[in-house]
């Protein structure tokens, strides 16, 4: 009788320790991760930027250094200049000297990667600004929905040109942008092209970007097809404006429709003198806030809600798309000149 008295009090007992031992005591055991524990005024955001070739590229920088400071952080901004080897140079240095987040725009898609890794090895997150780096794992892709960039800029020349010969000059083959974008032209243009309605005379990416690049095309695209050219849909407004300039060497601008993107101000002003009929505007402001503010909820270990994933080749990465502005003859003031992205003064002089 005594023995299992004291037998059961003694598992009363024990039951009664472990019941009566707070959770909490446990839970403090496992300090959090160290992230969680950053200041913001300690944060360092390391920008690698791939060109200022094109305006926009100025106000990207410009914009994100000053959103960056307001929000207390320190930046340090680099440009390659297009050169990978720099860039991966630059990238190195800034993640060997010490940043807490890694926002790039890769020149060449695929040959980031590698820093996307070494920068995991050091403990540092990244984000993919405006162009997503290939083939990595890359935490977060930050930019305008290039794919719906394409479909508009195809469904707008459609409207003007549902028949005829099209040139397509496509950005650098490096920047996977100017493949998501593509991808939306061809997407829209298919069945005028299986009815055999329009017919791609001619199909070239840009190298770089670089202008002279796509007015050389542009040339041979009216060379070999005998000026029979109804529309061109180029990558962005550098391009565009590069198309135009040959198109005026056959006295076809203006005549020729003509699509770009960026909402850069001598692509806004040719839509005003009608050379030509079309651009994206993207706002950098937005872009370039919103990325300082992903940037600092990265560094901090904090939880992003994407909206949607992109798979570059190795994952599906998180993804925020903003969405572009189409901006023909009909809507200049209600978009670029109401958002201050340019004056009024400075299209119309
Ligand atoms: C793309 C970008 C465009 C463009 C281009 C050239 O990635 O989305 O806005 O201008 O690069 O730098």
């Amino acid at each position: 009788m005594n023995k299992r008295f004291l037998l059961l009090s003694g598992w009363v007992m024990i039951i009664l320790l472990i019941a009566c031992t707070p959770d909490e005591k446990i839970k403090e055991v496992t300090p959090p991760p160290e992230t969680e524990l950053k200041r913001i005024e300690d944060i360092k955001i390391g920008f690698s930027m791939d060109t200022l070739q094109e305006d926009r590229w100025f106000k990207d920088r410009n914009l994100f250094v000053e959103a960056a400071e307001k929000a207390g952080v320190k930046v340090e901004v680099t440009v390659a200049n297009g050169d990978d080897v720099k860039q991966v140079w630059q990238t190195e240095k800034m993640i060997s000297e010490g940043i807490d987040v890694l926002v790039v725009v890769p020149h060449n898609a695929e040959s980031m990667a590698a820093i996307v890794e070494r920068a995991h090895d050091a403990g540092i997150k990244v984000l993919s600004y405006d162009r997503l780096v290939r083939n990595a794992e890359v935490d977060l892709y930050l930019s305008y929905d290039n794919e719906k960039i394409g479909i508009l800029q195809a469904t707008a020349m459609t409207a003007l040109v549902p028949k005829g010969n099209y040139v397509y000059l496509g950005g650098a083959d490096t920047d996977y942008n100017a493949h998501l974008m593509k991808q939306g032209v061809f997407k829209v243009l298919k069945p005028y092209i299986d009815r055999g309605d329009i017919t791609v005379v001619f199909n070239q990416w840009t190298k770089d970007w670089v202008p002279e690049v796509a007015k050389t095309n542009m040339k041979t695209a009216l060379e070999v097809n005998n000026q029979q050219v109804d529309a061109v849909i180029a990558g962005n407004d550098a391009t565009a404006g590069a198309a135009i300039e040959a198109l005026a060497a056959h006295n076809l601008a203006g005549s020729v429709p003509v699509a770009g993107q960026d909402a850069d101000l001598a692509g806004v002003k040719r839509i005003v003198e009608g050379t030509q009929n079309l651009t994206m505007y993207k706002s950098i402001d937005d872009l370039s806030e919103r990325a300082v503010e992903l940037a600092i909820k990265l560094a901090m270990g904090e939880e992003i809600q994407e909206d949607r994933t992109i798979n570059n080749g190795k994952i599906n990465v998180p993804s925020i798309l903003l969405p572009p502005v189409p901006v023909n003859l009909t809507n200049i003031k209600e978009t670029v000149i109401a958002d201050g992205f340019h004056e009024e003064k400075d299209i119309y002089q």
